[in-house]
């Protein structure tokens, strides 16, 4: 073939990118740069104010072998032992975040459906946009519980839709249910009633355990014989390392087989693979740390209920939803970023009202809440 007349000089690269993204919007928060961080007390993300365990600092220190590819069967059969599944069950994964993508890729053609009920993490409608699916949505009620009756209902509604509109089967089209539990950002649990409800719906539920060791509650044994969950767990919050990225699912055989088959072989690096390794390892460190968070949450919750202007909302997580009464919560964001403290405000009309609130360290929540204190007259 002669290219010589072929010139690139007239192609427009933007006019050739996918028209069902030029209005994608883009994930919400912003990232403090690195050389900033010592600068601020970081209470907008969700992470673990204790950090890595030090089995795993020194795991990475002694660490010699970053010029080679690592596998990842090790961390997979340790993720499996803690557990307690077979490893045929799991998939490692950049952050779980990567999972919530692989997930709906293996799953999801064009047009097929996920349901998502907001407010809830932001990255399953992320993915499911860049995925190119629908997103069926059914809100929570004003008190954030999940409104199992109304996720029946649209299931039924859209089965009854696509059978009348004679397109492809009902079951190959709605697939995918998204639920945090404990949720984001509210920090409240599903009941097991109610997850057995949902367990009974023509769809794989795909339950997101990001926070679950504070909570001390997973459905990941359940999986082997359940044949419709998923659940998503990470090293980002109790572990410490969310930085590293190691997230992992634990799936039916099958679907863990084809996630395995189609994710990239180095998703999750060696740093991570390392830390993770030794961070399951010092459990008992760990777990001292998340019980310290939790104590730590309901002294932050007490504390700053008796501001007068803040409503926190029960949480099994490592973070607090308030309420903000009688003042603008954005405002109120700001003011504390001034003071060198970063808490999470949102743009969506239903949480405008509201911030959320990581758990710190002792010395962090009392910075934090003498902040608010001296802000009490301030409007
Ligand atoms: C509910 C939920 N799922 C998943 C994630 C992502 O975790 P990772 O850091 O492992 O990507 C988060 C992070 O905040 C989260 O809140």
């Amino acid at each position: 073939m002669n290219l010589s007349n072929i010139s690139n000089a007239t192609i427009d690269p933007e006019k050739l990118l996918r028209e069902d993204l030029s209005d994608f919007p883009p994930y919400s928060m912003g990232h403090t740069p690195l050389a900033d961080l010592d600068r601020y007390i970081k209470l907008d993300l969700n992470e673990n104010a204790f950090g890595p365990s030090p089995k795993a600092l020194a795991a990475l220190a002694e660490m010699r072998h970053y010029h080679h590819y690592v596998g990842q069967d090790e961390l997979r059969a340790d993720i499996a032992r803690y557990v307690g599944v077979d490893v045929s069950h799991i998939v490692v994964s950049n952050g779980a975040d990567e999972i919530i993508d692989l997930t709906q890729r293996v799953f999801l053609n064009r047009g097929d459906a996920i349901v998502d009920c907001p407010p809830s993490f932001e990255m399953y409608g992320f993915f499911a946009r860049l995925n190119g699916a629908k997103i069926v949505s059914v809100p929570r009620r004003d008190d954030f519980s999940v409104d199992v009756g109304a996720i029946e209902k649209a299931i039924r509604d859209w089965r009854l839709e696509i059978k009348d509109s004679n397109l492809q089967s009902p079951i190959s089209n709605l697939k995918l249910l998204f639920l945090a539990n404990p949720s984001n950002p509210d920090g409240s649990m599903l009941s097991p009633a109610d997850v057995e409800r949902l367990l009974a719906l023509p769809v794989v539920v795909v339950l997101d355990e990001a926070y679950a060791e504070f909570a001390g509650e997973s459905y990941a044994t359940r999986v082997p014989t359940q044949s419709n969950l998923i659940v998503l767990r990470t090293f980002s919050k109790w572990a410490g390392l969310a930085s590293l990225r190691v997230g992992y699912c634990i799936a039916p055989q099958g679907v863990a087989a084809k996630i395995l088959q189609c994710k990239a072989p180095e998703n999750v690096n060696a740093a991570g693979i390392v830390a993770a390794r030794a961070a399951l390892e010092d459990l008992d460190y760990l777990m001292g740390n998340v019980r310290r968070i939790i104590a730590e949450r309901e002294r932050l919750s007490g504390a700053l209920a008796q501001l007068g202007f803040l409503q926190p909302l029960p949480s099994r997580a490592n973070f607090l939803l308030c309420r903000v009464v009688g003042r603008d919560a954005r405002a109120l964001r700001d003011a504390l970023e001034r003071r060198g403290i970063l808490i999470r405000a949102f743009g969506s009309p239903r949480l405008r009202e509201y911030v959320r609130i990581a758990v710190g360290t002792p010395e962090e929540n009392a910075t934090l809440v003498s902040a608010l204190r001296e802000m009490i007259n301030d409007k």
